[in-house]
């Protein structure tokens, strides 16, 4: 049976796992990139797992997030970033080089290659042809030191385009026209190719536009064949030795198959407060704009705004719009200004914004109380933009910027059409803002700068058979990863901070536990009802406890996500065989766990109360593979066994 793009990419990758759908496999990673947002964390878990170079075939360091940061927290760390990346061999992309995914498709990202990366749309070097998933700072820490990462084989969707695009419908069309389709949830477990002979009218940003947004559906990840369009893009990289063709096989086997005609497409806008919620820009056509934002790693690339700068050359931005423009590389914004477009962009009223994430990630400009928004970007939820009452539409740079021409919402269509905007035959390539890593004979020289803001990850320690510790915590059902580690503005610029982020764990169910944590030698258990750990995937809701001195968490029964967490952090999730035993268990006290070790293979652990006389069983229910991690003292132990063996 033929192969798609993405099973070839992953026969070539697998390490670990039988390719079938739903099997965990484990693929061996050639490239990472973390944002600074992820990766203090990333690279704390990194050091900690004491391998002194990365032995991926290349990693990237950006500092696109969080560029306005008031006080010293967010300087610190990205001189942190800085520092340890150039000791332990990874490329730095200092702050106005652009956003990660931008600048990652113009100069790293490689067609056939597996990238992971700590942030979400990392998919967006799908448009190259990689396989390239988002995925925790934790993975991203492991796949450096070398170690698999793991995901579910996915499902195959192919969408198959046919014809080509009309003058003012763009690539970002088509994404949103997939995502009427198959919804905010339909790409779960799913990789996406795109075939078919629309392919090859899209050029390589036009595609990574595409599968950019694919995060917006669920998918593992999105993907375009690497083509002659690819080529032509890498040639005019200076990378052309980077091209290698990738198509899908003839008979290949798709589990869905998705025909888009993109002669059909019309401008269409994702309405508030959901990516999904599409409808054609003519149907809104009386609704008054207060603000237009274009770029993000969605659409800020030289044809984005190019195409931006010939429609409003001459003209003026309505007085009522405030129309903000965030190029996504140095490389994009350089060429705006060698060819006369920024000075087009500045006298129509455009705002200039650095070359970073900026608006989207609430970053300045959030809109006036209940205004409208119309964003080039790829999320939409309700608060995202810092105004909670704000609506915001996800639309095209065409479409962003008839609206701000008009002050309404305005289908590009409507007004005179301008000349395509033709892809450079050469881009100005200029790396200088990307700091190389030290050689291997200066490396070991190389101070990794802290400021007080950058504290050491907690070690698990090592696993005992017997465990004799209080009951630290007793909590109830549906505990989420916001009563373990709330988030917030208050909070985020402490995310390489585990100590000050200790004093808040728990703040809202029992504010005395961090200082009894803190205060019991040996640490301690955490007993807790059914679907604990449920939200997000937050690794701080476990990083946190086991700073604390966590031993075990002991439930009724737990979420997925946070119980993967528990295991790589190295703390023991156990859960009652007989959930009622839950209510025999009392905060301080003194609780014996029996059997660990053989626990972990699938025997009963007990459980007894040392101040009740009562006496459970528990289970360990986790995978072999995890009992490993268990044993190593949590994942990154784990990985350092292995590779350094
Ligand atoms: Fe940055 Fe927004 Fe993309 S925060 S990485 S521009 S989704």
């Amino acid at each position: 049976m033929g192969k798609t793009i993405a099973q070839k990419i992953i026969a070539a990758h697998l390490v670990d796992g039988t390719p079938a759908v739903g099997n965990e496999i484990g693929l061996r990673i050639d490239q990472t990139l973390t944002q600074d947002a992820t990766g203090t964390m990333a690279y704390l878990e990194y050091e900690a797992m004491g391998i002194p170079r990365v032995k991926t075939e290349l990693s990237v360091a950006y500092i696109d997030h969080n560029t306005l940061q008031n006080g010293f927290m967010n300087a610190d760390d990205h001189r942190f970033i800085r520092t340890i990346a150039k000791k332990i061999g990874v490329r730095y992309s200092r702050p106005g080089n652009g956003i990660c995914h931008q600048v990652h498709l113009e100069r790293f990202a490689k067609p056939g290659k597996t990238l992971i990366g700590s942030d979400s749309h990392t998919p967006t070097a799908g448009g190259i042809g990689a396989l390239a998933i988002g995925a925790g700072g934790l993975d991203v820490a492991v796949a450096m030191g070398g170690g698999a990462y793991y995901i579910p084989y996915p499902k195959m969707t192919l969408i198959k385009l046919s014809g080509h695009l009309q003058p003012m419908v763009s690539a970002k069309d088509i994404i949103l026209e997939v995502l009427r389709i198959m919804s905010v949830k339909g790409g779960v477990g799913k990789i996406i190719e795109y075939g078919g002979e629309g392919v090859k009218t899209l050029s390589v940003p036009q595609r990574a536009t595409i599968t950019n947004m694919g995060a917006e559906l669920g998918a593992t990840t999105s993907i375009f064949p690497s083509d002659e369009v690819t080529h032509e893009f890498l040639r005019a990289q200076g990378r052309e030795d980077d091209f290698v063709p990738l198509a899908s096989d003839e008979d290949a086997v798709y589990d869905e198959v998705i025909e888009i005609d993109l002669s059909k497409l019309v401008p269409l806008a994702a309405c508030p407060h959901s990516p999904d919620n599409v409808k054609p820009v003519k149907s809104l056509s009386m609704t008054k704009v207060d603000q237009v934002c274009i770029g993000s790693c969605t659409n800020s690339s030289y044809t984005d705004l190019m195409t931006v700068a010939a429609m409003l050359k001459g003209k003026t931005v309505s007085p009522e719009v405030s129309l903000a423009i965030a190029p996504g590389s140095r490389q994009v914004l350089s060429m705006l200004s060698e060819n006369g477009a920024l000075t087009d962009l500045l006298n129509a009223g455009a705002r200039i914004l650095e070359s970073a994430c900026g608006p989207c990630i609430g970053m300045g400009q959030s809109p006036n109380s209940a205004g409208v928004s119309l964003r080039t970007f790829n999320r939409n939820f309700e608060g995202r933009s810092g105004t909670r009452d704000a609506g915001v539409y996800l639309v095209s740079p065409e479409t962003a910027a008839a609206s701000c021409l008009t002050g309404y919402i305005t289908d590009p269509t409507t007004l005179p059409a301008i000349a395509p905007v033709q892809m450079p035959e050469t881009f100005p390539v200029n790396d200088n803002m990307v700091d190389l890593p030290a050689s291997l004979d200066e490396y070991e020289k190389v101070e990794i700068l802290r400021g007080p803001n950058i504290k050491p990850l907690p070690q698990a320690k090592p696993l005992e058979n017997v465990f004799e510790l209080p009951c630290l915590l007793k909590v109830g059902d549906n505990i989420t990863t916001d009563h373990i580690m709330p988030a917030g503005s208050k909070i985020l610029p402490y995310r390489s901070n585990i100590p000050h982020l200790a004093n808040y764990c728990f703040e809202v169910c029992d504010p005395e536990f961090p200082k009894r944590a803190l205060a019991s030698a040996d640490g301690g258990f955490i007993v807790g009802g059914s679907n604990y750990g449920q939200g997000s995937s937050r690794e701080h809701a476990a990083l946190v406890p086991l700073y604390l001195g966590i031993r075990a968490v002991i439930t009724k029964s737990f979420a997925r996500i946070h119980k993967a967490n528990l295991v790589n952090a190295g703390i023991l999730p156990l859960e009652f065989v007989n959930p009622d035993d839950y209510e025999r268990i009392n905060l301080n006290d003194t609780l014996v766990l029996d059997n660990v070790f053989a626990g972990l293979e699938g025997a009963e652990i007990r459980l007894s109360d040392k101040e009740t006389g009562a006496e459970f069983a528990l289970k360990c229910d986790i995978s072999a593979r995890q009992a490993e991690i268990i044993k190593a003292g949590g994942l990154l132990n784990f990985t350092r066994e292995k590779t350094l063996k």
